[in-house]
């Protein structure tokens, strides 16, 4: 049913853990299943220096929250802005249809991670 990909990930979570001093924190819930993550980023140069999660879901969850941190790591925020859930699910070599609303927990959690950044940094100003 899963990819070899997915079951790596999964088993092996990337960057699995809290940043204590993060620049932005997002955390998300997913309506359909209840399951939440949190994203933490830590900004450099306008660039995502690193990236992390922790996550109270299911495998698939596990699965794309580990692959997303891989690809937004070095990105710029721009770019890390742009990553959708089906990038993260392309990466993984496709999820199950009945899956796929797992890897909106990523994408959003990222995403709300960054829009945490953006609005702290506007508060500096
Ligand atoms: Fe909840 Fe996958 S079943 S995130």
């Amino acid at each position: 049913m899963y990819s070899e990909k997915v079951m790596d990930h999964f088993r092996n979570p990337r960057n699995i853990g809290e940043i204590p001093d993060a620049d932005g924190v997002g955390t998300v819930g997913n309506p359909v299943c209840g399951d939440l993550m949190t994203m933490y980023i830590k900004v450099e140069d306008a660039t995502l220096k690193d990236v992390k999660f922790k996550t109270f879901g299911c495998g698939a969850a596990v699965a794309t929250s580990s692959m997303i941190t891989e690809l937004a790591k070095g990105k710029t925020i721009e770019e890390a802005l742009k990553i959708t859930r089906s990038d993260v699910a392309d990466s993984l070599g496709g999820l199950p249809p009945i899956k796929m609303h797992c890897s909106n927990l990523a994408a959003d959690a990222l995403h709300a991670a960054i829009n945490d950044y953006l609005k702290k940094r506007e508060a500096e100003k």
